[in-house]
């Protein structure tokens, strides 16, 4: 992926790339931390490597060196970083230009047809807060390379197999629930696993009732995956998510004993204690593809989803935005691929992120202390809501609602993207909901104040950005 977005960007590059001998379509081009720094930033690690100098030396050298041109006015050395001031006067009338229609995203990505597997929860529970992280990036990816004119397709693979449910269905079975809801399902799972003896083992044995296809359990299974679905849509909806593929783990155990035949065909697969594993390349532990009771396993699935994807989309790359701990499983995944002997293995990504953390712990249902997404957007709106009440109390209360509501999610939103992305973030709403910073409110204002210029101009904003009608052929 290009990071030379604008000829702002590409200028700043070859202006490092000319004192180089690295071509300027692999420097990387950053906004400087601080506006008095300059505006743009370009990193010397990689030509101090080459050219065996300190990164500071190099940068001192480049911007001694730099000369005024069409579009950047000056270069100043900033530890590794080349720090360039853009030509105000140039830089307005190229925005100018785009936000009228011009050229202000080229097509790059045309070519390309993009899977984001994201969000993708597992039922039976409510979509807690850590959710978000995965679920924001994934949705901004798949705006990303729209935007960059590629065909994207949006997965969820609901975690909707597995152990759990036979935990699940086990336990209402057991002791039933006065309705189905998720809390009455995720507290019939948490007392399984507290009161039962071997809870794993019989969620094992009721698994393979629903491999069998037994009807009583599949019904059941039904049922608690249909009431998670309503409740995920639901705040799916709040962030105006769509995914285009909703063939979750469920849709994938049967091809199992294809790819098991396979697998022993090829002489891969070897019995550890009981279960089918695969042995991989400088791996600690071997990928575990079929328990001793002979059920399916998260792998497994994988392995038929990453088929069928590639079969139904050919992506040119297939991207995987799962939390970091995910890393080995996604690791050994993509190397059994290999092993298995397809070549487009090497296009799927693990997208890893960092865990939110909500008041310095760690969210989790197993630890408890879940805080609920959709609380979470609730109490910003409020906060919101509290904030205008205090500076524009005279606004009609519908307007207040619909402002508090907008405001308070994209507050959410903005403070999950803002963050690096493998980083471990603490969220903290203040923060999020402030106006001043690194915030979206500051954001959303910005762009209310650019629209009220623009309105003032006599010229016309939309409140939301047509990205098709930005991205021209460049
Ligand atoms: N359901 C999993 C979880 O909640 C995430 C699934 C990610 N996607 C995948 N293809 N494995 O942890």
């Amino acid at each position: 992926m290009p990071s030379l977005f604008t000829p702002l960007h590409a200028a700043a590059a070859e202006a490092v790339a000319l004192h180089a001998n690295v071509p300027a379509s692999e420097l990387k081009v950053d906004s400087t931390p601080r506006p008095e720094l300059g505006d743009l930033a370009v990193g010397c690690f990689a030509i101090a490597k080459a050219t065996q100098q300190s990164p500071a030396a190099v940068a001192q050298a480049i911007a001694a060196a730099f000369q005024p041109n069409e579009w950047l006015a000056s270069a100043t050395p900033a530890g590794p970083f080349v720090n360039f001031r853009v030509n105000r006067a140039a830089a307005f009338r190229w925005i100018a230009n785009a936000a009228t229609g011009g050229t202000i995203v080229p097509r790059v990505g045309a070519d390309e047809t993009i899977c984001i597997d994201f969000g993708s929860p597992n039922i039976a529970k409510h979509l807690a807060y850590h959710h978000i992280r995965g679920t924001t990036i994934g949705h901004a990816l798949m705006h990303t390379w729209r935007a960059l004119g590629s065909r994207v397709v949006g997965i969820n693979f609901l975690g909707d197999w597995g152990t759990t449910y036979g935990m699940v269905i086990a336990a209402y079975e057991k002791w039933g629930a006065p309705e189905l809801t998720i809390d009455a399902l995720n507290a019939l799972y948490v007392r399984f696993r507290a009161e039962v003896p071997e809870p794993e083992a019989v969620g094992r044995a009721c698994l393979a009732r629903l491999e069998r296809g037994e009807p009583e359990a599949t019904a059941l299974w039904q049922r608690f995956r249909d009431v998670s679905w309503a409740e995920y849509q639901s705040i799916y909806e709040i962030l105006g998510i769509r995914y285009d593929d909703l063939n979750g783990e469920s849709h994938f155990w049967r091809d199992a004993e294809r790819i098991v035949g396979e697998l022993r065909a090829q002489g891969l697969l070897v019995e550890s204690e009981g279960a089918q594993v695969v042995e991989l390349p400088n791996e600690k532990t071997p990928i575990l593809l079929i328990t001793k009771d002979g059920t399916t396993l998260y792998a497994t699935r994988d392995i038929a989803a990453a088929e069928y994807r590639e079969r139904t989309y050919h992506p040119t790359r297939s991207l995987y935005v799962v939390d970091r701990g995910q890393a080995t499983h996604f690791r050994q995944l993509f190397k059994l691929l290999v092993k298995m002997g397809y070549e487009w293995a090497s296009r799927c990504l693990h997208v890893p992120y960092g865990l939110v953390r909500v008041g310095g712990k760690k969210t989790g249902t197993r630890l408890g202390n879940v805080v609920l997404m959709r609380d979470v957007f609730a109490i910003a709106e409020d906060e919101v809501r509290a904030k205008i009440a205090e500076v524009n109390p005279q606004l009609p209360a519908d307007v207040i609602a619909k402002v508090a509501r907008d405001v308070g999610i994209g507050a959410v939103v903005f403070a999950n993207l803002a963050t690096q992305r493998e980083k471990d973030i603490d969220f903290d709403l203040d923060k999020a909901v402030s106006l001043d910073g690194d915030s979206g409110p500051y954001l959303q204002y910005s762009h209310a104040r650019c629209a009220s210029i623009l309105r003032k101009a006599g010229s016309r904003s939309t409140a939301a950005i047509d990205f098709g009608k930005l991205v021209t052929d460049a």
